[in-house]
C-alpha cells in the first residue's frame, strides 16, 4: 500500500527526523508493566516504533493491549521495565510540555475557568509567558479549533465535543513537539465524531503538528492516520507498521479493502485459534 509522505505539501516542513535522521520520537524494545500487590500485569511487551516529524502516527489495537499505557510512557509517566523512549534523541524521564496529552474524558478541564483561562493557564504556569502574551496565544488556537465565540464560557456549558476542541487547544497551544491523543473522540457521538476526525485533519493540514493517536477503531485509524501501529491483545507487541491509505484520493473501495487487511491481521491469531473448534 503506497504511503503518503507527510510534509510533501509546499511549504511544509521536511521529511524525515528532526536532526538528520533522528526521528522525532524513537520506541525501541519497550516492555511496560504494572506491579500491584498481588500481580505483575505486562501491559507491552518489547514495542518498537518511530515516529518521525509531522507524522499522523496511530496506536491501534483491541482493548487492553497497552495502548493507554504505551502513551502514559510517553508522557513521561511510567518508565520502561526494559528498552528505551527518546524524543528528539533525548532519552524520556519525566513529563514535559514538549508532549502534550488529549484525553477521552470530558472532565479534563478546569471547571472554574473560561474556556481562554483554561487554553492559557498552561501557557503562564510554565512561566514563559505573560499572562497578555498567553490570552493571546489562548485566543488564537481558540479560533483555530472555531471556538471563539466560546472563549469566555465556562466548561459546564459546553457540550462534549466542544469540550475536546479545548482540550486539543490547551495541548497545541504549548507547541508541544508532539501531541498524545488517547480516543479523544471515543465518548462522542457517531457525528460529532466524525466531524471532529474531520477538524483534526484540517488542523493538521494547517499547522503540521505530530500526533501520536491512540485508538481502537479500524475506520479511525484508516482516516487520521498516516501511520498505523499495530499491536496484538494483550500483552501488546508490535503485530505490523502500515502506511494509511492517501488522503484525499482515498476511494471507499481501498478504504474497505485495508479495513479488511487490518481486521484479518489483528484477529488471524484469533482464528486459527478457534478454527479447530468448528471444524
Ligand atoms: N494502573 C494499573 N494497574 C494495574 N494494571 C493496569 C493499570 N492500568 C492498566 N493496567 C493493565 O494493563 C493492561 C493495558 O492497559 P491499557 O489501559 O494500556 O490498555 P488499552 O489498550 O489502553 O485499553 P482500552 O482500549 O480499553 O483503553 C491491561 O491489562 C490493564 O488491565
Ligand atoms: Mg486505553
Amino acid at each position: 500500500m503506497a504511503g503518503e509522505s507527510a510534509g510533501a505539501g509546499p511549504g511544509s516542513p521536511p521529511p524525515g527526523g528532526t536532526d538528520g535522521n533522528v526521528p522525532l520520537l524513537d520506541v525501541r524494545g519497550v516492555t511496560l508493566q504494572y506491579k500491584t500487590k498481588d500481580h505483575l500485569v505486562t501491559a507491552t511487551y518489547r514495542v518498537d516504533f518511530q515516529v518521525l516529524r509531522s507524522d499522523r502516527f496511530v496506536v491501534l489495537g483491541p482493548s487492553g493491549c497497552g495502548k493507554s499505557t504505551l502513551l502514559k510512557a510517553v508522557g513521561g509517566y511510567m518508565t520502561p521495565v526494559e528498552g528505551e523512549m527518546r524524543l528528539k534523541g533525548e532519552r524520556i524521564g519525566r513529563p514535559g510540555p514538549d508532549r502534550m496529552m488529549v484525553f477521552q474524558e470530558f472532565d479534563q478541564l478546569l471547571p472554574w475557568k473560561t474556556v481562554a483561562q483554561n487554553v492559557a493557564f498552561a501557557l503562564t504556569s510554565s512561566g514563559k509567558l505573560s499572562s497578555r502574551e498567553a490570552t493571546e496565544k489562548a485566543l488564537h488556537y481558540i479560533a483555530k479549533v472555531n471556538l471563539t465565540a466560546f472563549a469566555n464560557s465556562y466548561p459546564h456549558t459546553l457540550s462534549g465535543g466542544m469540550k475536546q476542541r479545548v482540550a486539543i487547544a490547551r495541548g497545541m497551544a504549548m507547541e508541544p513537539d508532539i501531541l498524545l491523543m488517547d480516543e479523544p473522540f471515543a465518548a462522542l457521538d457517531a457525528l460529532t465524531r466524525r466531524k471532529m476526525q474531520e477538524e483534526l485533519l484540517q488542523l493538521w493540514d494547517d499547522t503540521r503538528f505530530t500526533v501520536l493517536f491512540v485508538t481502537h477503531s479500524i475506520p479511525e485509524a484508516i482516516l487520521v492516520g498516516s501511520r498505523i501501529l499495530l499491536l496484538t491483545p494483550h500483552p501488546g507487541q508490535v503485530k505490523a507498521e502500515i502506511d494509511s491509505v492517501p488522503r484525499g484520493q482515498a476511494n471507499a473501495q481501498q478504504r474497505a479493502e485495508l479495513e479488511a487487511y487490518i481486521h484479518q491481521t489483528l484477529f488471524a491469531d484469533e482464528k486459527a485459534t478457534a478454527e479447530p473448534t468448528h471444524a
